[in-house]
């Protein structure tokens, strides 16, 4: 609906109604609203934003910064590229509230190479806000400045990950940073800094337009408010999805998705980029929220849904898990860097049926070394859809005995 090069057009839309109201508040009453809401990170920890703003205003720095994460690495994911290059000044309105909350005067949005136009767009709106007032000295007129600038991811995966995301925007190789420290005390140059996924700030116009409990009064559980829910894959009707959290993953594959492209019986889909879980149908009745999936050994993450049809072998499923890790992993701790790629050769293995249940038994054995013994998510999730599609797709792994076998 909204002209993405035009600040006019963003206002006449209601745009920076949010921030407008967020400056009459004051960044206490801001925290209590953005708390209020139940909004979680969208990146896909799903980490509380109103505890973890209320962290970075709290520190004592002579600087802070605003971050936002626009890297979107997982498979099938495109809702970050949706807003950037379809609503721009949404996350510029978000990035700059939050400034204005925790007391940052300048903000950075860290954007994959892949996003030529989202980055033109980003640019684009933030030297249209700048014209306007929106960014710079004396924001709306007020006491508080916000500036911010956009930079260049160079395409890798674990850029993502918030610590390597800071590494690489101070110029270093994309290296997984130990925590603690966290970013919110310690993060960009040392200094306190809030680091969001671009949804995470992109919902927050609303909340501070509408009020706190317009956005809670959607979702379920602990999981509030709205997810925009990517279907991709081999998928009839694939596309960007935003509905409250609560709708069940068979409504949103079968119902909105209408089904695989093929035609063929949807067989697995897998939630949640590459380090997700793969689920059967038989738990199509998960409904899209943080702790059911979670309680289902799998995760939302960013809310991307890859659907695979019944041609589908989850044996190389489960070695292109394991290759996706070695071939992005930053290499800083030895599960992930060594055990990704001890976990490609022993599924090869699997494959060619060479002693199929010892080298099974030995993928489960790595993957728990994997989840307990990794630094990051990277090396820690990996084994979910490795152990999903183990767990709910056997059948692929170990061969059915033949007539004779059976026999005996
Ligand atoms: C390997 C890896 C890749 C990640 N990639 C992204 C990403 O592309 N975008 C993102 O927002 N968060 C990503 N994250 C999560 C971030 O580390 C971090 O949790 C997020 O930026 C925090 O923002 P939020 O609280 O708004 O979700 C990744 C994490 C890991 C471990
Ligand atoms: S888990 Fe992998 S990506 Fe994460 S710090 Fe260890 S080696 Fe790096």
């Amino acid at each position: 609906m909204i002209d993405p090069r035009s600040l006019d057009d963003y206002r006449a839309h209601g745009g920076y109604k949010g921030l407008e109201r967020a400056l009459s508040l004051g960044p206490d009453a801001i925290l209590d609203e953005v708390t209020t809401s139940g909004l979680r990170g969208r990146g896909g920890a799903g980490f509380p934003t109103g505890i973890k703003w209320k962290t970075v205003a709290q520190a004592k720095a002579d600087r802070k910064f605003i971050v936002c994460n626009a890297d979107e690495g997982d498979s099938g994911t495109f809702a970050d590229r949706m807003i950037m290059e379809g609503d721009p000044f949404l996350v510029i309105e978000g990035m700059t509230t939050a400034g204005i909350t925790v007391g940052a005067t300048k903000g950075y949005i860290y954007i994959r190479s892949e996003y030529p136009h989202a980055v033109e767009a980003m640019n684009a709106a933030i030297k249209a806000a700048r014209r306007g007032g929106y960014l710079g000295d004396r924001i709306g007129g007020s006491t508080h400045s916000f500036d911010m600038d956009v930079r260049v991811g160079a395409g890798a995966y674990v850029c993502g990950e918030e610590t390597s995301l800071l590494e690489s925007l101070e110029g270093r190789r994309g290296l997984v940073r130990a925590k603690p420290p966290l970013p919110a005390h310690h993060g960009l140059f040392g200094k306190p800094t809030v680091i969001n996924n671009v949804l995470s700030f992109a919902a927050i116009p609303f909340i501070l337009a509408e009020g706190a409990k317009a956005y809670a009064d959607f979702g379920m559980g602990r999981s509030r408010g709205t997810m925009p829910i990517q279907l991709a894959g081999n998928i009839r009707h694939g596309g960007l999805f935003e509905t409250a959290f609560g709708v069940t993953l068979g409504e949103l594959v079968d119902d909105i998705g209408g089904g695989t492209f093929t035609g063929r019986p949807v067989r697995a889909v897998q939630v949640g980029g590459p380090l997700g879980a793969y689920f059967p149908r038989a738990l199509f009745d998960t409904p899209f929220d943080y702790e059911a999936f979670a309680a289902r050994d799998g995760l939302i993450g960013h809310g991307g849904i890859v659907v695979f049809d019944d041609s589908v072998d989850m044996r190389k499923q489960a070695r292109f898990a394991m290759e996706f890790c070695a071939i992005e992993s930053c290499g800083k701790c030895t599960p992930c860097r060594i055990g990704s790629t001890r976990g490609v050769e022993t599924i090869e293995k699997i494959i060619r049926g060479e002693r199929v249940s010892e080298n099974l038994a030995l993928v489960e054995d790595l993957c728990n070394t994997m989840k307990f013994g990794s630094l990051c998510a990277l090396g820690g999730f990996t084994p979910y859809p490795v152990l999903s599609a183990l767990k709910h797709f056997r059948e692929d792994f170990v061969p059915a005995p033949t007539t004779l076998q059976a026999a005996e």
